[in-house]
């Protein structure tokens, strides 16, 4: 009898403080770069997921949200502290991070290791959604090998056949190369030269040199934020826009393009969106961005509003309740996400399945 009695009231502890934590604000970690060569970048991500959350009233599944964030500067080395700092000091519920593949691989790992939900609202690091995925971990962005593979097929069609590629020799940079590289040579075209330097490292100039005297049909590239504005201008100033078409996947002119101006004139880039798309899912979106922020949304504006979308799908199946992990994932795995760029679903590893748009 008083062990039943005890058991009882056990279970209305766990019950009361289960609804109590249904009841409390979920806090939201947000690892995102503020300084450096993606901090415009990471101000986008943030914009656009505030901007779902105040569209649903500052609640999702029934609980007000609380936001806590961390500058994570592009900084693998820092990452792993950076994360932890957020799950042990903040207590938060969920993670959201990054832009940098390298720093959300860490992040991927101790939420990994600790069941800490997480949203990579850019990175493309394959692993992430590869080997390295789990229920807790869902991606709203793309993974680096998605728009990459998809110039590869667009190149050849052009009838390139002998292309250099330059890049940041980091996740990002390689796995963009290899998707390129793949799809490229699969249709009979030869990669001659890969070239890089180290991230976030933006003297180009020997390797401009070195492009110039390859003399290849076209060059693939993968840059993005402030990098990626200087490598347009850069490659345009060396002479080499006017004989060596440039193409990339499209971070290179997503957010930079009115910092690069006419530089960017004509380059065609490979994308899961694109601002010109028309459709009123976008429209509505983008008047809201503007009309909320005074700026134009971009690609990562668009990856952080997804990434709330999804949390808040997870949510209402649970009723706000983080700790039924398996329902939370079944239910973001059955869903049509309402994007701005067009509805996508996830695949089995949590990375969306998207239509890839070619803009100029
Ligand atoms: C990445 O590191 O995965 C990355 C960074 C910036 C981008 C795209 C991908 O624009």
């Amino acid at each position: 009898m008083k062990l039943k009695n005890i058991a009882f009231a056990a279970a209305l502890v766990a019950a009361t403080s289960a609804a109590q934590a249904q009841g409390a604000k979920l806090k939201v970690g947000l690892m995102l770069p503020a300084t450096g060569t993606f901090a415009a970048l990471g101000t986008a991500i943030e914009n656009g997921f505030k901007l779902y959350v105040a569209e649903q009233g500052g609640k999702l599944g029934g609980r007000e949200i609380e936001f806590v964030k961390v500058d994570d500067e592009s900084d693998p080395a820092k990452a792993t502290d950076n994360v932890n700092k957020l799950i042990k000091r903040d207590n938060v519920d969920v993670l959201v991070g990054t832009v940098h593949s390298g720093v959300a691989m860490a992040m991927a790992k101790v939420a990994k290791d600790t069941g800490t939900l997480l949203f990579v609202p850019n990175a493309g690091a394959d692993a992430v959604t590869g080997p390295m995925c789990a229920p807790n971990i869902f991606r709203s962005s793309f993974s680096n090998w998605q728009p990459g593979y998809a110039m590869g097929e667009v190149m050849a069609k052009k009838g390139h056949k002998n292309v250099v590629t330059i890049t940041w020799k980091y996740a990002a940079g390689d796995e963009s190369v290899k998707g390129f590289k793949e799809a490229f040579e699969k249709a009979g075209g030869k990669v001659v030269k890969e070239l890089s330097l180290p991230f976030p490292n933006v003297e180009f100039q020997a390797l401009l040199t070195e492009i110039a005297a390859t003399k290849p049909d076209a060059v693939y590239t993968f840059f993005a934020g402030g990098g990626a504005v200087k490598f347009v201008k850069d490659y345009a100033a060396a002479g080499l826009k006017k004989n060596i078409p440039l193409y990339g996947a499209g971070f290179l002119t997503d957010g930079t393009l009115e910092a690069q101006g006419a530089d960017a004139d004509g380059l065609l880039t490979t994308l899961h969106y694109a601002d010109s798309l028309n459709t009123p899912r976008d429209n509505s979106f983008r008047l809201a961005y503007a009309k909320t922020y005074k700026l134009q949304p971009d690609v990562y504006a668009v990856q952080g509003y997804d990434a709330a979308q999804m949390l808040g799908i997870g949510l209402t199946a649970v009723k706000g309740d983080v700790s039924k992990k398996a329902e939370f994932a079944d239910a973001v795995r059955k869903a049509k996400i309402d994007s701005p760029r067009g509805a996508f679903s996830v695949s089995k590893a949590h990375n969306p399945v998207q239509d890839i748009y070619l803009r100029r």
